[in-house]
């Protein structure tokens, strides 16, 4: 078997394994997040030869009250690779480069589904508040990346 490969990826590339993992499959279009269409977000995957098998993405947002941050989404593993380590390296190589760029917007954060809690806080993250519940996907929890000076 190929060696996984990381490296940015287009929304177009990812779309289809996001819309399985994390959308139960259906139109590709049901799977795209504010900012895909405008080309807002920064994707990255993981390929083992042409296939690829795991993607997550950073977007810029500002909330309500004008604050700039980073939100992580659309984190995702093809069911069959799960706990091979695919995911984690993944997500350690979009934090870093997230850390290493000028002007990214600070602090990084996520909502993590409660069955993800623990993949995150073994990659520096801690969680914020209650869970609270997102209709027809389950409860989550807010998490923020403490960093990796932490
Ligand atoms: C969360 C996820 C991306 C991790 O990917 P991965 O390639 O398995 O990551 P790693 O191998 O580095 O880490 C494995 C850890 O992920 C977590 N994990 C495993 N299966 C999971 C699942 N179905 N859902 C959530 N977390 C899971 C466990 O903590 C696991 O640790 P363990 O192997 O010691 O049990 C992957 O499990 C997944 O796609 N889950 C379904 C979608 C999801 O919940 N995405 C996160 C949305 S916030």
């Amino acid at each position: 078997m190929s060696l996984p490969e990381i490296r940015r990826a287009t929304v177009e590339e990812i779309l289809p394994l996001r819309s399985e993992v994390l959308r139960g499959g259906g139109p590709l279009e049901r799977a795209l997040l504010p900012g895909d269409e405008e080309g807002l977000g920064v994707h990255w995957g993981v390929w083992l030869g042409d296939l690829l098998v795991a993607c997550v993405s950073l977007y810029e947002v500002t909330s309500d009250s004008g604050v700039r941050s980073t939100q992580l989404r659309g984190m995702a593993t093809a069911p069959n690779l799960r706990s091979q380590g695919l995911g984690g390296a993944l997500l350690e190589a979009a934090l870093r480069e997230w850390e290493g760029r000028e002007g990214a917007a600070r602090p990084l954060w996520c909502n993590a589904r409660i069955r993800a809690v623990p993949f995150y806080e073994r990659h520096r993250f801690v969680g914020e508040g209650e869970p609270f519940d997102f209709p027809g996907v389950g409860e989550h929890l807010r998490m923020t990346y403490l960093g990796s000076s932490s």
